[in-house]
């Protein structure tokens, strides 16, 4: 199967990744050639570990070759059978890149979005192709995590959807599928209103690390300030905004995610959030 990711970072470079170690043709599209090259970087180390550890038969540098990268769109998903768009979580953004795949996709390529709290109706707000367009939402970090919400629209076709659980499942994962077409589908619903309330007591000037040090000491493998920095603050804060439009204005009542983003503290991604990410995980010494 030919796939095409949009969007090659935190996730789509582990979208695209997890569609190659399976066989499948992909080609990485991203607005610049250095960013490609450095996804492919990530890639290539992530296959390295897998290898290792013994999770994979195939050599790294094999899968590779089954991965091309791209910064035209529109030549990249013109034979495509499935398209991922993995863009960031910014409603125009994303509704311009579905318009472009509308136009210039095969009729019977799905065309799935990996957004984690946007309505698929309002993604396809401006497609013709509507029945195409359905929502393919994996957990961070894509090569790892088993869980993929499958989210039909209002107007996805019951084919396309029977489809993707399909090829979920050749992939290894477990798809469930998401039948109603709300912000946050079922996990992220969840995870919002737990984001919003570790933001309101970090404004009353909670110790977040402390906060860290005790989920961590419980066994879970991150506490809840340090998986915001991994999963990226841009995309918590993109998330609470959409929440507060959508859902309730208490998600508007959290500002110091959106502080720090304006600040350039994206987390991982950037280097440095709540913690310095420069040399790794970071340390916990509360
Ligand atoms: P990211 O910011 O790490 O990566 C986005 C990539 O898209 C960047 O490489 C950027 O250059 C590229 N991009 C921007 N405009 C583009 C365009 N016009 N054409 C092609 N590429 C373009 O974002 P991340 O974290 O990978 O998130 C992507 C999507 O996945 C978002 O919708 C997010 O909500 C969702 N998601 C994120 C998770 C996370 O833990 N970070 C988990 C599950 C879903």
């Amino acid at each position: 199967m030919k796939v095409v990711v949009i969007g090659s970072g935190e996730m789509g470079h582990g979208i695209a990744e997890v569609m190659a170690i399976y066989k499948n043709e992909v080609t990485l599209v991203d607005i610049k050639d250095e960013i490609l090259d450095k996804a492919i970087s990530k890639i290539r180390e992530s296959l390295d570990r897998l290898k290792k550890r013994g999770s994979i038969e195939e050599e790294p540098e094999d899968i590779l070759k089954r991965i091309t990268k791209s910064i035209n769109l529109e030549e990249a998903v013109k034979d495509a059978d499935l398209v991922i768009e993995a863009v960031p979580e910014i409603v125009d953004l994303k509704q311009n890149i579905f318009k472009r795949l509308d136009q210039f996709t095969k009729p019977d390529a799905i065309l799935a979005t990996n957004t984690s709290n946007i309505r698929i109706s309002e993604i396809s707000k401006f497609v013709n192709k509507k029945d195409r367009v359905v929502g393919m939402h994996f957990f961070n970090p894509p090569v790892l995590m088993q869980l993929v919400e499958i989210i039909k629209g209002p107007d996805t076709s019951p084919e396309v959807v029977q489809k993707l659980y399909e090829i979920t499942k050749q992939i290894g994962k477990t798809p469930v599928i998401v039948n109603k077409d709300t912000p946050g589908f079922i996990v992220n619903r969840i995870n919002a209103a737990e984001s919003l309330f570790i933001c309101l007591v970090l404004q009353k000037g909670i110790n977040y690390e402390e906060v860290d040090a005790y989920f961590r000491s419980l066994g879970l493998p991150m506490g809840p300030y340090e998986l915001m920095d991994y999963v990226g603050l841009d995309i918590v804060a993109h998330s609470l905004e959409y929440f507060a439009k959508e859902i309730s204005p208490e998600y508007g009542k959290c500002t110091k995610i959106k502080e720090m983003v304006n600040n350039g503290l994206l987390g991982r991604k950037s280097g440095r959030g709540f913690y310095d990410w420069t040399k790794g995980r970071p340390q916990i010494n509360a």
